[in-house]
């Protein structure tokens, strides 16, 4: 199934990531000319389930671990190698359980402030000496 089938011209990358994986997730998204990227510390778990323990009282999910949170909006026509480059750059070895999830998500229209322009070229460096953050 291709990851271009909602016919909008920008999607959204969001991977969850490990800390240690940031460096070489940023470079991906430098490589590829995605112009911003936005991160956030989280917390979450994957198929292994939070569980819950009473600590002093309270219900405290103990299996929560701290991630991070990448969101990056790009062209349509390259998200599919931006996630499977993320793919490889997110992963820790050959892979381990907790390494994180890539999820694609479809974006109607991007501003750049600035200047009030809309569109796919508000999130796409045109040349590679404009690039960096
Ligand atoms: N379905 C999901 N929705 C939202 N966030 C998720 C989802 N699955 C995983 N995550 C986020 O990704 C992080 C890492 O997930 P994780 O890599 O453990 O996924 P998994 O499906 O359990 O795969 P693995 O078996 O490789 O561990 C979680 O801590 C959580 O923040
Ligand atoms: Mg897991």
């Amino acid at each position: 199934m291709s990851l271009n089938g909602s016919g909008l011209a920008m999607k959204m990358v969001v991977a969850i990531i490990r800390h240690e994986r940031l460096q070489e997730v940023q470079d991906v998204l430098d490589e590829c000319g995605v112009s911003g990227v936005t991160v956030t510390e989280v917390k979450g778990c994957g198929a292994q389930r939070g569980y819950t323990e009473k600590y002093r009282g309270a219900a405290v999910h103990i299996s929560l671990r701290p991630r991070l949170k990448v969101e990056a909006v790009m062209r349509s026509e390259i998200v599919d190698t931006v996630v499977d480059k993320l793919a490889v750059a997110g992963r820790t070895g050959k892979g381990e359980v907790g390494d994180g999830k890539i999820f694609v998500i479809g974006v109607e229209d991007a501003v750049r402030i600035r200047t009030g322009e809309h569109g796919p070229e508000t999130v796409q460096h045109a040349e590679r000496a404009m690039w960096g953050h």
